[in-house]
């Protein structure tokens, strides 16, 4: 099945159209932190999942259930209503349709530290080597999964009765594995209705990885509680529909992609996520210029992770220097490292390792006027950021394995400079998979990939052009909106403001 490529479309005018949707996530789409008096106050995430899905939830009348970001000595300590000022998308979200997941501080540590980062991110990643298989870390997951469909089902019940209608209940990645099947079953004792989804942002493995996690099947199980499985691309499809096969000896139609479990057929679909297009093109409009240089800048922008091929990368870009000297001085690479996962051992030592790395090229070519590599280990505000994508020549998204990949989304969208720069993308991204006019570039083969980086700096104008172009098109098209309407009519629940009114 391919993704159904189609119109964008503005999420504020959807809605669930047999019910309301209560989202699912391992994070709320704030976090909550204490100001200086020491009253808790919202402070807003503006990343694209929360700007499409929040206005579906608060449009509907809908509950966001998820953790805060803080642990709370009092659970019944009130979410405070967002600030006055606040024009992110979540300001409509009153806190009386948050629920907050309290779990204790030391499961949740196992449970996020040990079993998701430490587990399953490198495990999913196909990365089995960096992976720790621990039960008491398996244990945490369940009762962290257990905390969050407990609270699930409290905001199902809290839900006004109506017959007519059948709330959505939406779960996401791979933090929430375990929990949809709990939910299923709570709702069929306590006979409540309800439509359950779910989508994991990152990729899903092929069997012989997945095989390796010990307590696979109930993983497969917990997954398969729910009606509709999504993914960002149809390999992750497949690979499930695989494992559920081998593991769980389901039924299976590979062609239409369904799965039979427990009486019931689980719809699995490929649904590649998009980005905010426009806001991004906003952004690159307003934003004033930051980068004071001549040189052409190659840009990285990545959370500080070992899945993103940044060690590859700066040694394919010292490679470049090596084999094409007559960029000397004329190009610097960009590189963004968001601090990530800061208690995790591995992204500890690859903070260490890009450091003395960084430090070693730039010894090595700099000269009294020029330095390749600028390094910058921080967050940036999204006007930056918007800046050095606009003003990039090349964009270098370049993982050993991605789910999607909106790094890659968001260059393309801010490129509205004529004439435009290069992307450059992994094929072991999901990105890779979609944006086919991007150039293709193993990271593992640094040879190979200081080359690619070659043929985007020296790449004619108008192939340039010809190539973002069409890149711009089908972002705009499919951008994160059009993903919130594709997994809505894949669950059979679309419709559009107007209708709900016209029934309501
Ligand atoms: C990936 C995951 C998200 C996660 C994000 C940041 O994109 O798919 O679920 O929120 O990384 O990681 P963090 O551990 O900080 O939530």
């Amino acid at each position: 099945i391919k993704p159904n490529y189609g119109d964008s479309c503005d999420s504020k005018n959807v809605v669930a159209s047999s019910g309301c949707m209560i989202v699912v996530s391992n994070r709320l789409p704030f976090v909550l932190q204490r100001n200086k008096d020491g009253n808790l106050i919202r402070k807003a995430s503006a990343g694209g999942l929360v700007t499409a899905v929040a206005p579906v939830v608060i449009n509907g009348g809908g509950l966001w259930v998820g953790w805060p970001g803080i642990h709370l000595d009092d659970p019944n300590e009130p979410i405070p209503e967002s600030d006055p000022n606040d024009i992110t998308p979540t300001a409509g979200l009153k806190s009386e349709k948050v629920v907050a997941v309290q779990i204790d501080k030391q499961i949740f540590d196992s449970y996020y530290n040990g079993c998701c980062n430490a587990t399953f991110w490198p495990l999913f990643h196909s990365m089995p080597d960096r992976a720790t298989f621990k039960g008491e870390h398996w244990n945490s997951y369940i009762k962290a999964n257990k905390e969050f469909a407990e609270c699930t089902i409290k905001a199902l019940q809290s839900l006004p009765k109506n017959n007519n209608e059948v709330p959505l209940i939406w779960v996401h990645d791979y933090h929430l594995m375990l929990a949809a099947n709990w939910i299923r079953q709570a709702a069929d004792e306590q006979e409540m209705k309800c439509k359950l989804g779910f989508f994991l942002h990152i990729p899903f493995p092929p069997w012989d990885i997945f095989r390796l996690f010990p307590w696979a099947d109930e993983i497969l199980q917990g997954m398969l509680g729910c009606d509709l499985v999504g993914f960002h691309i149809s390999d992750y499809c497949l690979n499930f529909v695989d494992c559920c096969q081998r593991s769980l000896g389901c039924r299976v139609d590979r062609k239409n992609l369904l799965v039979e479990h427990g009486g019931r057929t689980v719809r699995v679909r490929p649904l590649p996520i998009g980005i905010p297009f426009e806001r991004f093109v906003e952004l690159a409009e307003k934003a004033p210029r930051v980068i004071s240089t001549n040189q052409k800048i190659i840009l990285g922008v990545d959370r500080l992770d070992y899945t993103k091929g940044l060690v590859h990368r700066l040694k394919a870009f010292e490679k470049l220097l090596e084999n094409h000297p007559e960029h000397l001085e004329k190009i610097s690479l960009f590189q963004i490292s968001v601090p990530s996962r800061t208690d995790v051992k591995e992204y500890q030592d690859l903070k260490e390792e890009m450091d003395q790395l960084v430090g070693r090229i730039n010894g090595r070519f700099t000269t009294a006027n020029w330095s390749p590599i600028r390094y910058i280990y921080g967050c940036v505000s999204q006007d930056e950021l918007a800046a050095f994508y606009r003003d990039a020549a090349v964009g270098l998204v370049t993982p050993l394995r991605d789910g999607m990949n909106l790094v890659a989304k968001e260059f393309v969208a801010c490129q509205i400079n004529v004439p435009p720069g290069v992307l450059i993308v992994s094929p072991f991204a999901g990105a890779g998979e979609t944006m086919h006019e991007a150039l293709i570039c193993n990271p593992y083969e640094i040879d190979g990939a200081s080359e690619v980086i070659h043929r985007a700096l020296t790449m004619p104008e108008d192939e340039r052009i010809l190539r973002m172009n069409y890149l711009r098109r089908r972002e705009k098209l499919n951008d994160v909106n059009y993903w919130t309407k594709s997994f809505l009519s894949a669950m059979g629940s679309l419709m559009s403001q107007e209708d709900h009114d016209d029934v309501g």
